[in-house]
């Protein structure tokens, strides 16, 4: 049974499978084609809707340590400060948008080396299945799957939000019972549901069944205009900045930094994205880290700048609760026409990650069923339109009816702490290899190991722990039914037996 769950993939097969002249992909990206990707796959809905909220922090109906940061937790005891709230970071969310920023680039050297040594299009899953065997593979395509389903569920709420604010900025108000969710920590649950959020999702899986084309230039408009929106709110909103907003910095000190740190952690999500690109890299030992380097620095530069903006036009504290803030602040200070503008290309910003993440999804799906461990028929292809219709309506189903019942924050969490768990998986994974195959060649290396893959592993578990226990708990209840699905059905229909 041990050699079972510690059976890999071969990885000179995996290669030479990719060396394939039939199926090679083309390596035609430089480093600026892999930062263009980055930015397009990490820039989603998070900046427009969780700043505000990791800002302001929130309050709980009923207190309760479950609802307090784990590391608040630890270090306090009953006394714990979180019992009554999320401590909010206040304007300086803007400090904490780049301490992730550097967690993230940690992170990222080490799937950079990963992603170099194995050459082959795919992702964390494909990785750890050719060299720490299939149990670790299983909990990370496990944890893949709250990365990508969680974090959609939360893109989907929050385009629902900004439908909202777009809709009320003609005087058009959606009944709550179908525009909120029906749970959240603030409310507790209610007789309502987000349809608009599992319509989008809904819809767009009707367009992934019918095969859509990664078409690139249709991404690059759509990158384009998510960056020209957050060009427009900067320049124009930083005239209404008012200094006093920005007092006090840290309302809640170095634990609202963090708290708010592990929320926003969201915003950075795809960044590992860009290292699937490698088998399609010119000159993959320097342009995959450079790819991943440039990406998170232009979008911490914005973020950081967004956050600024932000906090210096309002006073934190109203954006509790608020899944609209940008929208609310350019309201606010009364340039509508703005945030009507900033609200449409927010909203094609959504789309065009919804439709990424739900495409990854499914393609997580189909290789996790081609490899046996999910059921045959979500690898089945469409006769008609060539694509994985079945996996593709296993993930709307799957990410839509909790895009309509839960609130994004408790959602963005969830999403972040299985992100975080990956990136902690990633890092010790690089450790591993280098003692078990430290001759299989490398074409980027991560500079200075171990300390930089223990400064990741580190940096990852402070960001988890300063998320809820509630979260915590939630986290370990999925990874129980992934290891109960594993054991029960997986492990005896691996391909690998055969
Ligand atoms: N990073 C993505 C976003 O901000 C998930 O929406």
């Amino acid at each position: 049974m041990g050699s079972q769950l510690f059976r890999t993939k071969n990885i000179d097969q995996l290669i030479s499978d990719s060396e394939d002249p039939e199926k090679r992909l083309k390596r035609t990206l430089g480093w600026i084609s892999l930062t263009a990707l980055g930015i397009g796959a990490i820039i989603g809905t998070g900046i427009f809707v969780l700043t505000g909220t990791a800002a302001a922090g929130e309050e709980v109906l009923v207190p309760s340590l479950l609802k307090a940061p784990l590391l608040d937790v630890i270090l306090h005891g009953a006394h714990a400060t979180g019992a009554t709230g999320r401590p909010g970071a206040g304007p300086a969310i803007a400090l904490s948008f780049f301490l992730v920023a550097v967690v993230c680039g940690f992170a990222g050297l080490c799937y950079a080396e990963l992603a170099s040594m194995i050459p082959i299009a795919g992702s964390a899953y494909t990785y750890t299945y050719a060299t720490l065997g299939e149990l670790v593979a299983w909990i990370i395509g496990w944890d893949l799957i709250l990365e990508y389903a969680v974090s959609n569920m939360a893109v989907a709420v929050g385009f629902s939000a900004y439908i909202d604010s777009l809709l009320s900025s003609f005087g058009i108000h959606l009944p709550d019972a179908l525009s909120q969710p029906a749970y959240s920590p603030a409310t507790g649950w209610l007789p309502h549901f987000n349809l608009v959020g599992f319509l989008i999702v809904m819809f767009l899986t009707v367009i992934l069944v019918r095969g859509i084309r990664e078409s690139a230039g249709a991404n690059s408009i759509l990158v384009g205009i998510k960056l020209i929106v957050i060009f427009i709110f900067i320049i124009f909103a930083s005239k209404y900045i008012h200094p006093t907003n920005w007092h006090p910095f840290m309302p809640n000190g170095w634990q609202g930094v963090l708290t708010g740190g592990a929320i926003v952690f969201f915003t950075y999500i795809g960044f590992d994205s860009v290292s699937t690109a490698a088998e399609e890299c010119k000159n993959p030992k320097r342009d995959l880290p450079l790819g991943i380097m440039a990406s998170l620095f232009v979008c911490a530069t914005l973020y950081v700048s967004v956050a600024v903006v932000l906090t210096g036009i309002q006073p934190f504290s109203i954006f509790k609760g608020d899944a609209a803030p940008v929208a609310t602040a350019l309201h606010n200070i009364g340039l509508d026409n703005l945030q009507r503008l900033v609200t449409v290309g927010a909203l094609m910003g959504m789309i065009s990650s919804l439709l990424v993440y739900q495409l990854g999804q499914a393609r997580v799906w189909f290789a996790m069923s081609r490899d046996g461990l999910l059921p045959k028929s979500f690898s089945r292809v469409h006769s008609k339109y060539r694509t994985p219709h079945v996996a593709t309506w296993v993930a709307g189903i799957v990410v839509g009816i909790p895009s309509g019942i839960f609130d994004i924050g408790t959602l963005a969490d969830l999403s972040n702490i299985g992100t975080l768990f990956a990136f902690l998986l990633v890092a010790i994974a690089v450790l591993i290899l280098r003692k078990t195959q430290p001759d299989r060649p490398r074409s980027f290396r991560v500079p200075f190991v171990p300390a930089l893959p223990i400064l990741a592993i580190l940096s990852c578990l402070v960001l988890m722990a300063s998320l809820t226990v509630e979260n915590w708990i939630r986290f370990f209840v999925w990874l129980a039914i992934g290891l109960v699905v594993y054991f029960v059905y997986s492990r005896k229909r691996s391909t690998l037996n055969a």
